[in-house]
């Protein structure tokens, strides 16, 4: 029932996500997927996720969703594509450092408490040239009447929605951890003005020197909106 409850509601972002991001990846690609759920994604995009040869290690903190994940993850012989891990992120660590060449927050970066700590965290485990890669809803302007409905909607389907995503606030948050933006693409609009966005970012190599205004100004102006 509740994976029923999650496909329907959150089904389109889901196909929405996967679809951009398997064709963002490359061939090849290590990816670790934070907050894999339940897996839906499995059953239209196996034939694509062997034929880039991806390996996908998939956490998640819900051992509902994991057990849904891994009977299809069976079903669709991917058994030696994707490892399921029932952890946090917060709590996980790679085998080494320098392991993945994606790090996939699809509709799961809202649900973190301390956003910016992760992101610190996962950074260490990119190899080089790996990048973040973020799928979310995103607003523009302050909304308070999804403010205030997120929470409730929790209390009646029992999913969480986490906080919202101000575009504001994101960008500002990978700037402040020096983070560049690769590819900023939105794919969908969606209810209330929010959008549906794929954005990737790369740690920036720390400035050589004391860093001047110039670097941040870069750093910003990697931007790239669609
Ligand atoms: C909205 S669902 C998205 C699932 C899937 N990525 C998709 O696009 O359909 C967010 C998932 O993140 C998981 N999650 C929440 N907090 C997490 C954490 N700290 N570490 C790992 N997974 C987490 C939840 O259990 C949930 O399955």
């Amino acid at each position: 029932m509740r994976n029923k409850l999650y496909e329907w509601l959150i089904g389109d972002a889901t196909d929405c996500c996967y679809r951009s991001s398997l064709d963002y990846f490359t061939e090849n690609a290590v990816i670790l997927d934070v907050g894999i759920g339940n897996g839906v994604m499995v059953k239209d995009y196996h034939a694509a996720i062997k034929k880039k040869r991806l390996q996908i290690i998939g956490l998640d903190i819900n051992s509902t969703y994991l057990r849904q994940c891994q009977m299809l993850v069976e079903d669709y012989d991917l058994s030696d594509r994707i490892k399921l891990y029932q952890q946090a992120v917060e709590a996980f660590n790679p085998h080494q450092n320098g392991s993945f060449d994606f790090i996939l927050f699809s509709m799961s970066f809202m649900l973190l408490k301390d956003q910016a700590a992760v992101l610190e965290r996962v950074a260490n485990w990119l190899r080089p040239q790996g990048e973040i890669v973020f799928f979310q809803t995103m607003f523009k302007h302050r909304n308070r009447f999804i403010e205030v409905l997120k929470p409730r909607l929790k209390n009646l389907t029992t999913i969480d929605f986490g906080k919202m995503t101000y575009d504001a606030d994101f960008y500002d948050l990978l700037e402040k951890l020096h983070f560049s933006v690769q590819m900023d693409r939105c794919m969908k609009r969606t209810w209330y003005n929010g959008t549906y966005r794929i954005i990737s970012a790369r740690p920036s190599p720390p400035p050589v020197g004391p860093a001047t205004h110039k670097d941040s100004a870069k750093t910003a102006q990697t931007r790239r909106a669609t």
